[in-house]
């Protein structure tokens, strides 16, 4: 990739609008790092969970960031990245509804986006990397050459997610899921600290009536005019 312009693409946007499918198949087709900036947020949660954490505490909350490390691995087998915590692959356990309800509420503390957020800074210095998440457009790489903002109909999303998370447990319904996915919309774009909002230069992708070959050409088409 020598002597290649690289670039960052962000890619943030509502729950289940299909942020990581573009975000992986744009980096596999650019050669690029794919991140993947909720799976920390996810994995932290999950930390917390059990090691009951009282996250309402900021000292408990400290402490407890000082004893995460946090990795992306790539799995050889799959071609992808996983989330990695405190040595142990937990790129399954945090897809589950029970991290999903509280996720929200943790990714909303100070101490833990500044920590997250360090890392994702540091993950991008050499450019050349496509991330996906909340705030990645507007906080995390404000500067990025390229932003997307990705958006759907609700229907469309509830159906997307239910159908996700119904291959891994039957018990799930429909309300569940539309309950979940209104309350981490809600609190992800009204919490205090870097709340999700399209950034004022991104492009608005909305997919609820693209097939994934028609929205991965359309971000291709923005990343080469910016290349
Ligand atoms: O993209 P996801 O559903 O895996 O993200 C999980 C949660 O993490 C989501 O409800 C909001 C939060 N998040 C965030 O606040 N900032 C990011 N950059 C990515 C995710």
């Amino acid at each position: 990739m020598e002597g290649k312009k690289m670039i960052i693409v962000t890619i943030d946007g509502w729950s289940s609008t299909g942020k990581s499918t573009l975000a992986k198949q744009l980096a596999r087709d650019l050669k690029y790092k794919y991140i993947d900036s909720g799976a920390m947020y996810r994995a932290i949660t999950l930390y917390f969970l059990r090691n009951h954490v009282d996250w309402t505490h900021p000292e408990a909350v400290q402490d407890a960031l000082h004893h995460i490390v946090l990795e992306f691995v790539s799995n050889h087998k799959s071609g992808q990245t996983e989330m990695w915590l405190n040595g142990e692959n937990v790129e399954y356990v945090i897809r589950d509804l029970v991290i999903a309800e509280k996720v929200s509420e943790v990714a909303a503390i100070k101490a833990v986006r500044e920590f997250a957020v360090a890392q994702q800074q540091e993950m991008g210095k050499n450019k050349g990397i496509v991330m996906d998440g909340r705030d990645i457009g507007t906080t995390v790489f404000p500067h990025a050459e390229l932003k997307i903002f990705m958006t759907a109909d609700e229907k469309v999303r509830v159906q997307r997610r239910f159908k996700e998370l119904f291959e891994k447990n039957p018990n799930i319904t429909l309300e569940e899921v539309k309950h979940n996915l209104e309350m981490r919309d809600y609190i992800d774009s009204h919490r205090e600290v870097s709340p999700l909002r399209k950034a004022e230069d991104a492009v608005v992708l909305d997919n609820s009536h693209l097939t994934m070959k028609q929205q991965l050409e359309t971000a291709l088409k923005w990343t080469h005019e910016k290349l």
